[in-house]
């Protein structure tokens, strides 16, 4: 893998002109000052089988044979030669409305992941000048596509307790330009959960002042007592949903919508995917929601002891915490200000060192990204025990000499 080499040595990452200018791997010129952040992605993506996948919330739990078998079955016919119904094949928009106990007066998109879902409802239901209520920590990239649609996002620090928003501080955040609410619940990247009363609340405020609620529930199947705000604000709520964590078929992209039709029916104008999304994904997703009642509960029940793992790991660490615990997704952020430690160096330390990738919180957070860096565990046992073996040695091997209250 030639193309590794400008990064297999930590500090030998230019390539030098014969006027001393440093080239980055990709091509372009820099200045010999300026470092160039390592590739994370490409370095773990080229070494993927050897690579503790503990970065991106993924769920390496879900039965993989189910996932097999339906494929298999789909290549077998000879389906995938087709384009597919072009609005989803009706099994899976059945067993999603099962899923979240809705009938057929509830409009139903299905796209490629929530992320396309997210795309479509911010471009088609969003204006320039419009304001959304949001956190910080948040999903970014939800961000960014509300920007793409002209409008602002407010985000509200939530990186202090109780770690999520309240409806008392959403209350006084809105103006006369607020037109969404954004509730991600549970959390990426904390792991909060909202109480139902805080869901119902915040669903209330929505109700009361004519605002959307995108209630983004990618998470919702890991924790236990999880509330729908569509229940309390039907006409209000658009719920964004993905098979890409609780089925484990992130790699397939597969997710989509719900919410009151005329929404939808607007929200649908803007489908690029107007062929149908992959038919494979649609298989694998129908075989394992339907079967998810038999083997979810397994996944749950190992995601909740990794993460006392994980914890009891951190613990040992000085200068280490959880903002979060116990996380009610498969994720949670752990704290390495106190430490004075980068989340970026940390990051690439374990994935260099020891094959083991966690998320560096520049990503999912503006004010306090160089605060956290995040771990997600809904992964084999195997995989917490190299997180176990390797976390306190890295944290040692990046910690500065005289630690810093901040980053
Ligand atoms: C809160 C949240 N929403 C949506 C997504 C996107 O999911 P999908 O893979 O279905 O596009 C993610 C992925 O990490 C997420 O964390």
């Amino acid at each position: 893998m030639e193309w590794l080499a400008p990064f297999r040595t930590g500090s030998n990452r230019f390539r030098r002109t014969t006027s001393g200018n440093a080239i980055h791997p990709e091509g372009s010129r820099r200045s010999m000052a300026a470092p160039i952040p390592f590739p994370a992605f490409q370095y773990a993506h080229a070494r993927r089988d050897k690579v503790a996948w503990m970065s991106q919330n993924t769920n390496h739990l879900a039965p993989s044979a189910t996932v097999r078998a339906a494929i298999d079955a789909a290549l077998a016919s000879g389906e995938y030669v087709g384009y597919p119904f072009a609005a989803g094949l009706p099994e899976l928009h059945e067993l999603v409305r099962q899923d979240f106990g809705v009938g057929p007066e509830t409009g139903c998109l299905v796209t490629a992941g929530g992320t396309e879902a997210l795309y479509m409802l911010t471009r088609a239901l969003l204006q320039p000048g419009d304001e959304v209520i949001a956190s910080d920590p948040s999903y970014l990239i939800i961000h960014r596509f509300i920007g793409l649609s002209g409008a602002r996002v407010t985000e509200l620090d939530i990186y202090h307790e109780p770690y999520r928003l309240t409806p008392e501080r959403i209350q006084a955040a809105i103006t006369p330009k607020t037109r969404m609410i954004l509730l991600i619940d549970p959390l990426n990247p904390l792991g909060s959960g909202y109480p139902a009363a805080d869901v119902r609340a915040i669903a209330e405020i929505a109700h009361d002042h004519h605002l959307l609620l995108l209630n983004d529930v990618t998470y919702r199947d890991f924790s236990e007592g999880h509330a729908l705000a569509r229940q309390w604000a039907p006409e209000e709520t658009i719920t964004v949903w993905s098979v890409s964590k609780n089925c484990g078929l992130a790699g397939l992209r597969l997710g989509g919508l719900l919410g009151p039709t005329d929404l939808v029916t607007k929200i649908g104008r803007y489908n690029t995917n107007d062929l149908g999304v992959n038919i494979l994904a649609q298989r694998a997703a129908v075989a394992l929601l339907r079967t998810k009642s038999e083997w979810f509960p397994g996944v749950r029940r190992q995601t909740r002891q990794n993460q006392d793992r994980i914890r009891e790991c951190v613990r040992s660490v000085p200068g280490l915490s959880l903002p979060v615990f116990p996380s009610t997704a498969n994720m949670f952020a752990i704290d390495t200000s106190a430490a004075g430690i980068s989340p970026e160096r940390l990051q690439e330390e374990l994935l260099r060192r020891h094959d083991v990738f966690l998320r560096a919180g520049n990503y999912l957070s503006p004010a306090h990204g160089g605060q956290f860096i995040r771990a997600s565990f809904s992964n084999l046992p195997s995989d917490i025990d190299r997180f176990v073996a390797a976390f306190p040695a890295a944290v040692e091997a990046v910690r500065p000499a005289t630690p810093s209250a901040t980053s």
